[in-house]
């Protein structure tokens, strides 16, 4: 009863006709590059994928190469782990070597590639949006009821996560923490609705295409529903 499920982020992508807003897409890139980038890989999503959401190659080449995290890799003239900068057909690389690692510098818990997180989840784009803009006190009632379930040292508590209790850090802290270029205020909300539109597309990028499909399929079905009445009806004219 504490859990809650996902408030509607109303994301332009949602329902039947459902169609991705660019300019959104565009808004949500930043927010995850000056934000989530920095505990989030997205690997299977690379940088040339984003000529799909209205950049040119010259634009994708020069995001990849001043992305804030680099790849990893190795130098090959001492043999010791390196990095190097992004090009455009490198995928979002994690920030962290391993497993290992990433879980040390998240008490010991691990942030999830982000890619098709919006399919893996319920309700994936609004949970996304939820979720970021969900962290709040743990309810009173809840301790009544349950003294032992106080969120433990390090960890937040988040309605939206299934377990209540989330390792995450609230990322999306401020309005105005990441600035526009499109001249959209860039309130918590905002940015949490972008980002989450951003991850529908990384987790389903055809979708439109998709859409467009089964809507073409149902306008056949109807028309040929009429043709096999039709066919009906003439193979039994005259048959009492
Ligand atoms: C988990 C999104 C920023 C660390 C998650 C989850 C999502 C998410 C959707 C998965 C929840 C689930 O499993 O259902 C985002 C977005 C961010 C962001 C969209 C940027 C706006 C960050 C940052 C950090 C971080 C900056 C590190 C400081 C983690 C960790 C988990 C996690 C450690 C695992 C939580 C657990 O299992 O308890 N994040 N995140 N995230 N994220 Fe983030």
């Amino acid at each position: 009863e504490f859990h809650l499920h996902p408030k509607d982020a109303e994301l332009s992508s949602a329902g039947m006709f459902g169609k991705f807003d660019r300019q959104q897409l565009q808004r949500g890139l930043k927010v995850y590059q000056e934000v989530c980038a920095a505990c989030h890989s997205l690997r299977y999503v690379s940088f040339r994928d984003l000529e799909q959401i209205g950049y040119s190659e010259g634009q994708v080449k020069a995001l990849a190469q001043a992305w804030p995290i680099e790849q990893p890799g190795v130098n090959p003239d001492t043999g010791e782990a390196a990095t190097r900068k992004n090009v455009a057909s490198d995928r979002f690389p994690s920030p962290y070597a391993n497993e290992v690692a990433a879980r040390a510098a998240n008490n010991n818990a691990l942030p999830p590639d982000l890619s098709l997180i919006a399919k893996a989840r319920h309700d994936g784009p609004n949970y996304v949006a939820s979720l970021l803009t969900g962290y709040q006190n743990q309810p009173a009632e809840l301790l009544r009821k349950f003294p032992d379930a106080k969120t433990p040292q390090g960890l937040y508590y988040n309605p939206y996560f299934p377990n209540l209790n989330i390792a995450m850090p609230p990322p999306i802290t401020s309005d105005g923490q990441v600035t526009y270029e499109d001249g959209t205020k860039s309130t918590r909300d905002q940015m949490a609705k972008d980002v989450a539109a951003f991850l529908t597309w990384t987790a389903e990028p055809n979708l439109e295409t998709r859409h467009g499909a089964g809507f073409a399929s149902v306008i056949f079905l109807i028309i040929f529903v009429f043709l096999t009445i039709g066919t009906y009806r003439n193979v039994w004219r005259g048959v009492k």
